[in-house]
């Protein structure tokens, strides 16, 4: 019972930095083209957090998402384990990853745990396997 309680606290703790960040990277959002904003931050079980934003580009298939943006700049930091992703829209409510990003996601962090949360701070978790039970896998 203890233990539970510390988790939640923890937890409590981490979502509400993980808040604090998203909102932050929201200034460097860079979407001319469609307008929507999208951030996302990436707790490690190394204790840190990356943050991405997404990125768009005149040729508009180039465009990068902000939770790719994240991982990938948390990968390439040498982080190997994820926890918690945080995702924020202030333009979409209760907005999800695209196919895109579920696809690398469950191939660097298949045990992830997705959250997002709307403009009134109510957050939902989301296992990854629930948003992308069958991911493309190369069989040899
Ligand atoms: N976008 C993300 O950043 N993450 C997603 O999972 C879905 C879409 C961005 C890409 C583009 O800049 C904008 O949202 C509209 O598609």
């Amino acid at each position: 019972m203890a233990k539970t309680s510390s988790k939640t606290a923890v937890n409590k703790k981490i979502s509400k930095e993980l808040l604090r960040r998203v909102k932050k990277t929201l200034k460097h959002v860079y979407a001319p083209y469609s307008g929507i904003s999208v951030s996302a931050a990436l707790y490690c079980s190394s204790g840190n957090i990356y943050t991405g934003c997404n990125v768009e580009n005149s040729s508009y298939s180039l465009t990068m998402c902000a939770e790719r943006v994240a991982l990938f700049k948390a990968v390439s930091e040498g982080e190997k384990d994820f926890l918690l992703l945080l995702l924020h829209s202030p333009d979409i409510d209760s907005i999800l990853p695209c196919g895109a990003c579920l696809q690398v996601y469950s191939e660097l962090a298949s045990e992830i745990v997705i959250t997002t949360v709307n403009a009134k701070d109510e957050f939902r978790f989301y296992p990854i396997k629930t948003l992308l039970a069958q991911p493309f896998r190369l069989k040899k």
